[in-house]
């Protein structure tokens, strides 16, 4: 088991995903996935894990320079937890490898569903322990994030292979995310 606290991918205490392997296959097609952005996320893995510090750098900087969304990491009151983003910050780097290299089986999809309820009411604060006054994300800044998670991804792919294939890791990454919202919208959503 890995050593980043709060981090339980595999475990056996985690609920079963409610989004079953049809849909995900289905959220697969919707989004354009081919074997072929699956070769290209496994290239751009190699690429991003060594970087996954600076770019969490660059989507820290990018919450932290907006007050309605750093309100997310705020502690009993009100401001910014550093300890909080701290923990957060070790299990998003994983997650920046884990997207690109675990297989879409159905331990992924558990974590999928937990990851999305640790951004719900339902488990935000939880896993680290924190009295926040955000008890939940919402639905509609999940969404939003796909284009600062994808966009500011281009520069650390840039240089890393020929043109036609920093496009494709990119078009991957960008394939991946807007998958990864859509199953976490599914706590959220009545007729998810
Ligand atoms: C596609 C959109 C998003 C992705 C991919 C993403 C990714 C992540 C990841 C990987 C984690 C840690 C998961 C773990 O515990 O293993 C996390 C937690 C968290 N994220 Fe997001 N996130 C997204 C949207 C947002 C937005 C819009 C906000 C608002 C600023 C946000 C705030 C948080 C907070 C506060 C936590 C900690 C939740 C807790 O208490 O456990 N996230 N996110």
């Amino acid at each position: 088991m890995s050593t980043i606290p709060g981090y339980t991918f595999g475990s056996e205490s985690l609920a079963p995903s409610p989004v079953s392997r049809d849909y995900l296959a289905r959220l697969e097609a919707a989004v354009l996935w081919t074997q072929d952005d699956a070769d290209a996320l496994r290239r751009a893995g190699e690429v991003l894990g060594p970087q996954a510090d600076r770019i969490l750098d660059v989507w820290y900087g990018f919450v932290g320079g907006h007050d309605f969304l750093i309100a997310s990491f705020a502690g009993a009151d009100g401001t910014a937890n550093p300890d909080y983003l701290t923990a957060v910050r070790a299990r998003f780097a994983q997650w920046i490898v884990d997207t690109c290299s675990r297989e879409r089986d159905q331990q992924w999809l558990d974590y999928q569903h937990e990851i999305a309820l640790r951004h719900t009411a339902a488990k935000k604060n939880l896993t680290d322990g924190v009295s926040s006054t955000a008890s939940e994300i919402h639905l509609r800044y999940i969404i939003a994030f796909i284009v600062p998670l994808t966009v500011t991804i281009r520069p650390f792919l840039a240089g890393q292979g020929a043109d036609d294939e920093v496009e494709a890791m990119y078009q991957a990454w960008f394939k991946s995310v807007t998958l990864t919202a859509a199953l976490w919208a599914e706590p959220y959503s009545p007729s998810w």
